[in-house]
């Protein structure tokens, strides 16, 4: 069997769930992987069989490497994948495409001008609850999408994680911006964006938001992005979707899979189903068939467009029209 020769940069959170990920994939090999700390990448690349490196520079040197997946924090994506690029690799570069609208572009137009594979990594697409609200969508069941309401809120503990290298709605408002987009096939027409200042955090960027959408075809959509959970929260996210159709409605909530383990931590509600693997499975699969990206780089700078707008909409209260 033919086998996708893949490097991973950025060794952290994601980074090491992608490594793990490629190395469940038989028409994948995790060659080479690459970050700052020596050791982490040391240890990752010894666990997996793989090259260490510590820049995106060196691994994309590694001989016989056909694809990347960059995992590195939102403002160094640019660097990286204008050199994957220009090194005529393969990319699944991870959400936000960047931070900077022009960065974004400028990843879109690397990709183009070397004709190589861009995919965006939103996640949220590959979770089969998510795919099947879009069937119910796309077939018509629901009737006429009236509106949505998508909620993505973390425990209080991801904001010292991150740092205040982005805010809240390019870490988690983009997944749903892009579902709305995905799920009901259509396009925003303008955003309105408020942001709670009762309870601010140490570092100065939004926290907690309403983003409120319309679409296209007269839908609206409010998106609740924060990351105010408590750490005692039994799984730690709230992930929602609720749609209001003419002929029907659909609920979806991420805790209520059928499995809750009240164990010796606590309680814990696992995901019943790996969407990262199901994402580098197709991106794999699609390097390898030639098939054509199932997240464009439009996708990613659509999304990262509405980010902009709600951060806009924020900071002079008015709505933006795309
Ligand atoms: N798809 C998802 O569900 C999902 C989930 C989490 C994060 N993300 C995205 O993945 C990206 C990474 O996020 P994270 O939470 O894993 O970040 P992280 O901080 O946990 O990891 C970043 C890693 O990059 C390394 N690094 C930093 N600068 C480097 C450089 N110049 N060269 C080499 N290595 C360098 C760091 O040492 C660290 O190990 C972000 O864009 C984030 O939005 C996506």
């Amino acid at each position: 069997m033919e086998r996708l020769r893949v490097g991973v940069i950025g060794l952290g959170e994601i980074g090491g769930a992608h490594c793990a990920s490629i190395a469940t994939l038989p028409q994948a090999a995790l060659v080479a992987v690459a970050d700052l700390r020596s050791d982490v990448a040391a240890k990752v690349a010894a666990t997996y069989g793989a090259k260490a490196y510590a820049t995106a520079d060196e691994l994309l040197a590694h001989p016989d490497l056909d694809a990347v997946i960059i995992a590195l924090p939102d403002h160094l994506h640019r660097a990286a994948a204008e050199a994957a690029a220009a090194a005529g690799k393969a990319m699944l570069v991870e959400k936000p495409l960047a931070v900077d609208a022009e960065d974004a572009r400028a990843i879109v137009r690397a990709a183009d001008a070397a004709k190589v594979f861009l995919m965006v990594g939103f996640t949220v697409r590959y979770f089969p609850q998510y795919l099947r609200a879009r069937q119910a969508v796309e077939s018509g069941e629901l009737g006429t999408i009236v509106s949505a309401f998508a909620r993505r809120v973390n425990v209080v503990t991801q904001t010292d994680r991150i740092a205040g290298r982005v805010g809240v709605l390019h870490f988690l408002g983009v997944h749903d911006f892009d579902a709305l987009r995905w799920v009901m096939g259509d396009e925003v027409a303008s955003v309105h964006c408020v942001s709670a200042t009762s309870a601010p955090l140490a570092h100065n960027v939004e926290h907690e938001t309403f983003t409120t959408l319309t679409f296209k075809k007269g839908a609206i959509a409010c998106v609740q992005a924060g990351w105010y959970l408590p750490t005692t929260h039994p799984a730690g996210f709230d992930f929602r979707l609720d749609l209001t159709g003419r002929d029907g409605s659909l609920n979806l909530s991420m805790m209520e899979q059928g499995i809750a383990i009240h164990g010796r931590s606590g309680t814990s509600y696992p995901y019943m189903a790996s969407p990262l693997i199901a994402e580098d499975r197709d991106f794999v699969d699609r390097v390898l068939a030639g098939a054509p990206s199932p997240i464009t780089g439009a996708d990613g700078l659509a999304a990262g467009a509405i980010v902009d707008a709600a951060l806009e909409s924020i900071a002079t209260g008015r709505v933006i029209q795309l």
